[in-house]
């Protein structure tokens, strides 16, 4: 496996950095997650942008523009053997003696590798996820895709050592998202979700959703979600560049509506993966 590192591509296994980088020590970075579909990187330049609103967030500087980004992650698609990839890639604020402060002087760490990009099968969707909820105990810049993720990973866990698929994470009372993916709710044919704010990831996939909604006339609400609507609605999504719009078919072992797929999330990935294939032939 081909990896890029601070200026170079090389084997994974020769891809060193130094224990006190700031990524390792401080969880001081940012990060991406691009899905690559027929070696065709998905939506590119909202992934960009995010970044940088990410690095503004954290005030490091970009070490690349945008042209330089597109050329280094074009080239460590061809590099791989599998047309469906996940780019990561991360920036950390570099090396340098442990001091919560910022370092001056110091060049970031810029490490990027892909993976097979496996997508969820027509039987999977069809059968839909489990989830179970959680306190949202993280902190207030979930806007920020950065790389230090404990909580996260912690109510990834819970949901893994329940047999789910996600842990949907909630507020004071109110719905924000799951652990690794943003969270949508149907009620009486209206999708409703929290609207972008410092308590959310707003994903890629969050906004293809919105715009695909609108554009096919399927009524919307950008609201708060009480936890107490969230057990009665009849339909609830987890969405992310890998899952894409997967049904969440119980929650905390009660059913969601019909405990089934519900016909808006047929509905949408349907929309989904039609919009992927026509950005993919454009
Ligand atoms: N995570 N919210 C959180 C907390 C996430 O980690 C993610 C995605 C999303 C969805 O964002 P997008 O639609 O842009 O993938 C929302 C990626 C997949 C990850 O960390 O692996």
């Amino acid at each position: 496996m081909s990896v890029y590192l601070n200026g170079q591509f090389m084997p994974l296994a020769d891809a060193k950095v130094s224990a006190l980088d700031r990524g390792f020590v401080f969880g001081d970075g940012v990060y991406e997650l691009v899905p690559v579909y027929s070696r065709k990187p998905f939506r590119l330049e909202e992934h960009l942008r995010r970044l940088q609103g990410s690095l503004d967030g954290i005030r490091l500087a970009n070490p690349h523009g945008i042209a330089k980004w597109r050329e280094l992650i074009e080239q460590l698609i061809a590099l791989q053997d599998f047309d469906d990839q996940s780019v990561y890639l991360q920036i950390t604020r570099g090396v340098a003696p442990r001091d919560h402060a910022f370092p001056q002087g110091v060049t970031p760490s810029v490490f990027m590798f892909a993976q097979p990009l496996v997508s969820a099968t027509d039987a999977q969707k069809a059968a839909g996820v489990c989830a179970i909820t959680a306190p949202d105990i993280r902190w207030g810049r979930c806007d920020i895709k950065a790389i230090s993720l404990l909580a996260n990973v912690l109510a990834r866990q819970q949901a893994v050592e329940a047999g789910c698929a996600e842990t949907v994470m909630l507020r004071d009372g109110f719905l924000s998202e799951g652990a690794a993916s943003n969270v949508f709710a149907v009620k009486n044919g209206v999708l409703l979700a929290p609207p972008p704010s410092n308590l959310i990831l707003t994903g890629i996939t969050y906004d293809v959703v919105l715009e695909l909604a609108a554009a096919h006339g399927i009524p919307y609400e950008l609201r708060a979600v009480s936890e107490a609507e969230l057990r009665g609605v009849d339909e609830l999504w987890m969405t992310s560049s890998t899952k894409e719009i997967m049904p969440i078919v119980t929650l905390d072992g009660v059913p969601v509506g019909s405990g089934k797929p519900g016909p808006l999330a047929r509905q949408m990935d349907a929309l989904y993966q039609a919009f992927k294939q026509q950005v993919m032939r454009a």
